[in-house]
């Protein structure tokens, strides 16, 4: 599992990010269940029960990291590592090379610059840790808030579908994906 090979938590200058344990599920739910900030993610859970069973459901506790401001989890990061495409030849090579970053963080702390603060950190930890050489991370194009933090990591974007994503309120949406490669990557 990725988070084993690492040791915990990181830290930045305001900041805790560790992997998220059982303990932290309220605290997560809390954030994830409000309407504003599941406006734009891929379920709004019905349920504290809603949301354990999809967490449990899904590989999403093993790629789930905690926001720390001061002991308390504001918001959570999703990575997952993977291996990127490649010919069967050389396809050892392609093993853990890439990953598909995101975020979420309670309405309370927003615009204070914690997502791109954490993301910067986990960009970094990808690169230099993890050994990722390419970062994606995907959004609704209306989700301007999610873009800027993309844009604020010098991330490019990298493709926008038109109408290829069904918004559960807004209908068939456009896209993005943004990208980021090690080679590109400025500290
Ligand atoms: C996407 C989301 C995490 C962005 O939150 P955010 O608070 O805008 O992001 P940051 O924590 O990086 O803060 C950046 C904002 O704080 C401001 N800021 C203040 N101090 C700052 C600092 N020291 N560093 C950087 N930005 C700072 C920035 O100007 C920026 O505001 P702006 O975009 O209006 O210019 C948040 O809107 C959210 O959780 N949305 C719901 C869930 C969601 O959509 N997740 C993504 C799905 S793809």
């Amino acid at each position: 599992m990725t988070f084993e090979r690492l040791s915990w938590p990181t830290r930045t200058a305001r900041l805790a990010i560790r992997p998220c344990e059982p303990a932290d599920l309220r605290a997560v739910y809390a954030v994830r269940s409000l309407p504003e900030v599941a406006e734009w993610m891929p379920s709004h859970p019905a349920s504290y029960e809603d949301f354990l069973l999809r967490q449990g459901a899904s590989k999403a506790m093993d790629r789930c990291l905690v926001i720390e401001l001061d002991g308390t989890v504001i918001g959570d990061l999703y990575l997952h590592v993977e291996d990127a495409w490649a010919q069967a030849e050389v396809s050892s090579e392609a093993k853990n090379a890439q990953a598909e970053i995101g975020w979420c963080l309670s309405p309370a702390h927003q615009g204070k610059g914690f997502v791109t603060e954490a993301t910067t950190e986990l960009v970094r930890l990808c690169f230099d840790d993890l050994g990722v050489r390419r970062l994606t991370a995907q959004a609704f194009a209306d989700n301007r808030p999610s873009v800027r933090v993309m844009e604020r990591l010098g991330m490019t974007c990298e493709g926008r579908f038109r109408a290829e994503s069904l918004h559960r309120d807004h209908g068939w949406v456009d896209g993005v994906v943004y990208a980021l490669l090690k080679d590109d990557w400025i500290r």
